[in-house]
């Protein structure tokens, strides 16, 4: 294995640390030979199940039980979207509650056998979470930059019990990240585990695999939140790789959601050929996705086109309803952004998908605010059974 410049193709070997191409400045990925990874059945479960597709040594992996999360039949919205199979690949199952776990495994092993001593991210909560969790399991100083105001509470109290150190950054995620970027390069002693790192993505990859082998081959699409772009790209790897690794014999279609203040990666796939995919002052209520220059958006723009996928867009209300959606008619609370699949399926449809996945990111009790805002009725009742019924209009 080594890594790869996703842009010009230049080669550095696996364990140079850099986080962009020196030739080009261009972000990397993790270049393995799938032919050396297929002698063996598999064997275990979660991430490590797939360990011999992975670029660090699983004997001193860093590990919190992530990954194995549920795929689950939706049939309520599938009827209703006229979806023969429709699944929820549910990622708040994961340790802290969302994806980034199954690359923050990978990411902090990585980061305990380069013998650092801190780790950093830029995150609009979840990562902060997964990478805090992480870094004291593996007994490393956590640093995370948060865009000051824009988290939700559920992810800083995550952040904050597992002793991560939080900076609140006076600007929006994108000044976080270039910050968290400029501090990395500086100090050679803090290692960045945003998405930009490819070995994270490494982990996020074997969402493709577990779907792959839940349903026995690959789904016709899968349907995910777009922000940095990073676990689309991740999961499109996944599956190239599972594809030429003889395991599936054919590749799904990759369709990418935004919200609509939040689209810098759906505009710049409406060009032939963009250069640049920079939105100034993205804003939703799913600040999960409230992402305006994703670092990987190249990768996701091949991931969308190679797949014959798409992009679109869904509003803070449709995400807002499809949260509703997914928590009264199939049982799953998920976090606003994680809904912006369902919101684009309701809206668009899929008439020509037999089995489709929508990847479910994060769990909805992250960010309780985006459910309570809208006024929940409650009724008040004196503790007396006629008070009750009179409180439930039962006669
Ligand atoms: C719940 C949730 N969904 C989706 C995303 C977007 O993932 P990516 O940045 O890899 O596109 C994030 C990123 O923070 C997230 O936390
Ligand atoms: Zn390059």
């Amino acid at each position: 294995m080594r890594q790869r410049c996703f842009t010009c193709g230049t080669h550095y070997p696996l364990d140079q640390v850099l986080y962009t191409c020196a030739q080009c400045g261009c972000v990397l990925e993790i270049e393995l030979d799938v032919s050396e990874c297929v002698a063996e059945s598999l064997s275990g479960a979660g991430v490590w199940r797939y360990a011999r597709f992975l670029p660090v040594d699983a004997g001193r992996r860093v590990s919190l039980s992530e990954g194995d999360t549920g795929l689950h039949a939706c049939e309520r919205l599938g009827s209703e979207f006229g979806i023969p199979h429709l699944f929820v690949k549910n990622e708040g199952e994961n340790p802290t509650g969302s994806f980034k776990d199954r690359g923050m495994t990978v990411g902090v092993t990585r980061a305990v056998q380069l013998g650092a001593k801190a780790v950093a991210c830029a995150s609009t909560g979840n990562t902060a979470a997964s990478l805090s969790a992480y870094a004291a399991r593996a007994g490393l100083r956590a640093i995370v930059l948060v865009p000051s105001g824009q988290v939700a509470v559920g992810k800083i109290a995550q952040s904050v019990i597992h002793g991560g150190e939080i900076v609140q950054i006076e600007g929006n995620f994108d000044d976080a990240m270039r910050v968290v970027q400029q501090l990395s390069l500086d100090t050679g002693d803090v290692y960045l585990l945003n998405s930009i790192n490819p070995f994270r993505l490494e982990g996020q990859k074997t969402l493709a695999y577990e779907i792959c082998e839940s349903l026995g081959t690959s789904p016709d699409v899968v349907v995910l939140p777009m922000g940095n772009a990073g676990n689309i790209s991740a999961i499109w790897k996944g599956f190239q790789e599972f594809k030429a690794a003889g395991m599936i014999d054919c590749l799904p279609r990759m369709i990418g959601v935004q919200a609509e203040n939040a689209a810098p990666l759906v505009a710049a796939l409406a060009e032939t050929d963009p250069d640049v995919c920079h939105l100034s002052d993205p804003e939703t209520v799913a600040t999960a996705i409230r992402i305006g220059a994703p670092v990987n958006w190249r990768k996701a723009i091949a991931a969308v086109r190679e797949s014959g996928g798409c992009a679109g867009t869904v509003s803070d209300a449709e995400i807002l309803a499809a949260q509703r959606d997914l928590a009264r008619k199939e049982g799953r609370f998920v976090e606003p952004a994680s809904a912006a699949p369902i919101a684009w399926l309701r809206k668009n449809g899929l008439s020509d998908a037999e089995t489709v996945v929508c990847v479910a990111t994060g769990h909805g009790l992250k960010d309780p605010d985006a459910v309570l805002r809208e006024a929940p009725r409650f009724t008040t009742a004196h503790p007396t059974l006629a008070s009750l019924k009179e409180a439930l209009n039962i006669q």
